[in-house]
């Protein structure tokens, strides 16, 4: 809703004094505001514990670290080995998948989920979710009721799944603090939550994880998210870090003042990439805007499944996800066991066990053999061979699977070292579980000769302990750069060069409708405590709600409101009291230097607190 055109006479005046430059309305946060703008609002020094999750697209995983607790210095990493049964995978993350019962109750998560749903006499009578943090990142008309679909297609509120992995782990973490017998008793206010996120994802993308955290149980009061490269930065610049270089293996000490390093997070959904400087405070200071795309592991372990889908076609496939989700779950980790092995270096064919029900399904339904088909007529008859329920790809098929991946992430660092913000940059620093992969660590090594291309022995597990060393201590991040352009739609006089479309007249004066008024540029650098002020006023003399419109861009120099930008949500500013009628302005502050958008209000008159909230997630 915009309102505008209905301003009357004596508001434009007050309108047209927002700020419209970037960074005019610039000022630093009194310590007093401190605790409002930098969730949580709990004082450090009441807090016990620190917990923190990675909730990540293929795997997650979670620990702790008590604080001020004799004996208990380090920072705990929940293992699952029970859970993953002696497998060969990692086992400090889980596969991030829910089972549900078929009324939305909650069954199991990760590798137990696996297991019941696989050995499970009837799969369709349960409801079973993975790598479902996706949708956060893509679906741009997010709301609190988007649903997701099982894996028999059917939908479900996307919220209820979320909330049930972050309750799940909740749990299990707090049954982890009490098998450690710490002789402290933990109240709810005495924990530090930290959940973390992509840097890349939008703010809506948050909001709806902060909701789902707060139906698990988690207040916000006690929430940080933790953005993850960012905290995959801080565990690097903490830590004595062991790297596998060239050759061996060496130590790579904690950073000095002025060392700029880039993190670049090689996750199952996203690569999530940052440069940094370690400052001479040691704080970090952001330089360049986080970026990155969906070009996660996954999406090689997708080609590979479409590989095969392709081979067998697409109608057969479905029939055997939804006759076999037991033999469908074996195919997909048998993908991924390959995926994981692979060098790069290899001589011979790949071979990849195809399930015995997926070979039995197309001779029954196409009446011939699989193997006859695929080396006879089949599309890729000449890069591949199959034997029994063998199927070997020769292996430029192989490395095809990785190509979009691998060079989406080196086009993109490519650009980041020639961007004058990075110069000076040295360290290139590999961490997630896909910078395991050796074809993703050779081609870095190849393409980027001229910097330190490092992985740290830990490099799957950065992200979660960077986000508990962030709970402990938010402000060891003091420059964050803001992703977007950020800002309100303005009304204000008409002048030369204003599209002819935005004109409107109010009593007979030409006013522009649709200008971009904006609060933060994208790639503009904002220091932790620094906000910024735009002034409200109601539209009517008794309204006690005013809604303003929140817009993002991607042009740092966004003029209007136009196709170029989005609307992402509505800040919605509490004037209960109407006595000023039209006179009323609240001061609404943004603090774009924090990992969430946050917004605070102060009446210009009274100097009260006014309630101002930001809804980014539609309820429509
Ligand atoms: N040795 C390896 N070779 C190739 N890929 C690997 C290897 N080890 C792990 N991976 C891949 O790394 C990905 C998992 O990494 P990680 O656990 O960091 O992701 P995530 O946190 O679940 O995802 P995101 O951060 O995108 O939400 C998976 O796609 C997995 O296949
Ligand atoms: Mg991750």
């Amino acid at each position: 809703m915009s309102g505008l055109e209905e301003i009357p006479d004596d508001v434009i005046s007050g309108l047209e004094e927002m700020s419209a430059e970037p960074g005019s309305g610039l000022e630093e946060l009194p310590d007093d505001v401190f605790e409002e703008r930098q969730r949580p609002v709990k004082e450090s020094s009441k807090i016990k514990m620190v917990a923190a999750m990675d909730f990540g697209t293929t795997y997650s995983g979670y620990a702790f670290k008590l604080i001020g607790i004799e004996n208990h210095e380090n920072i705990y990493v929940k293992s699952w080995n029970d859970e993953a049964g002696g497998g060969c995978l990692p086992s400090e993350k889980a596969p991030t998948c829910v089972l549900l019962e078929a009324n939305g109750d909650f069954k199991s998560f990760g590798y137990t989920a696996e297991r019941e749903f696989s050995e499970c006499e009837d799969p369709k009578n349960l409801r079973f979710f993975k790598h479902f943090k996706m949708i956060l990142h893509r679906d741009q008309g997010l709301c609190s009721k988007t649903t997701i679909k099982d894996s028999n297609g059917k939908e479900i509120s996307a919220r209820l799944v979320f909330t049930h992995c972050i309750k799940f782990m909740k749990d299990d973490l707090m049954k982890m603090v009490e098998r450690k017998k710490v002789d402290t008793e933990f109240k709810t206010e005495n924990i530090r939550w930290v959940i973390t996120v992509p840097a890349i994802w939008e703010e809506p993308a948050k909001q709806f994880m902060r909701e789902a955290a707060r139906e698990a149980g988690i207040e916000g009061d006690n929430l940080l998210l933790a953005l993850e490269p960012e905290a995959a930065s801080i565990y690097v610049k903490e830590m004595n870090v062991e790297v596998h270089t060239d050759m061996n293996q060496s130590r790579l000490s904690a950073f000095s003042p002025k060392t700029k390093y880039m993190i670049v997070d090689l996750g199952g959904g996203t690569v999530d990439v940052t440069v940094r400087e370690v400052l001479p405070d040691r704080s970090l200071k952001e330089i360049t805007k986080a970026s990155g795309g969906a070009w996660g592991g996954l999406h090689v372990n997708q080609r590979f499944y479409q590989f095969i889908e392709d081979l067998v076609g697409n109608k057969l496939m479905e029939k055997f996800r939804e006759q076999h989700p037991a033999a469908q779950l074996d195919l997909e980790r048998e993908l991924e066991q390959k995926k994981r092995n692979l060098t790069g270096d290899e001589q011979k064919r790949i071979l990849i066990n195809l399930p015995g029900e997926l070979i039995e399904l197309f001779e029954k339904t196409k009446g011939k053999s699989l193997s006859d088909f695929a080396t006879s007529s089949g599309r890729y008859r000449e890069k591949l061979e199959m034997k029994f329920e063998k199927l070997r790809m020769s292996l430029d098929v192989t490395m095809d699977m990785f190509k979009p991946a691998v060079d989406s992430i080196l086009r993109h660092v490519e650009e980041l070292v020639l961007d004058p913000l990075t110069k000076g940059l040295k360290n290139i620093i590999l961490v997630g579980g896909f910078s395991d992969c050796k074809i993703i660590q050779k081609a870095m090594r190849e393409k980027f000769k001229d910097f330190r291309v490092v992985i740290p022995q830990e490099a799957g597990l950065a992200v979660l302990q960077g986000a508990v060393l962030f709970g402990e201590n938010p402000l060891i991040v003091s420059e964050r750069v803001s992703p977007f352009t950020y800002g309100t739609r303005q009304l204000r006089y008409f002048l030369d060069g204003d599209p002819p479309e935005y004109r409107t007249e109010i009593d007979g004066t030409p006013f522009c409708k649709n200008v971009f008024n904006v609060l933060a540029r994208s790639g503009q650098t904002f220091r932790v405590g620094q906000r910024v002020t735009t002034e409200v006023s109601p539209v009517k003399p008794n309204q006690t709600v005013m809604p303003v419109n929140v817009y993002q861009s991607n042009n740092p120099d966004q003029m209007y409101v136009d196709d170029d930008c989005r609307e992402i949500g509505t800040m919605i500013v509490d004037m209960p009291d109407t006595t000023g009628g039209l006179d009323r302005i609240v001061d609404v502050s943004l603090a774009f230097g924090d990992p969430e958008l946050h917004v605070t209000g102060r009446d210009q008159s009274s100097k009260e607190k006014v309630s101002v909230t930001i809804d980014l997630l539609k309820n429509n």
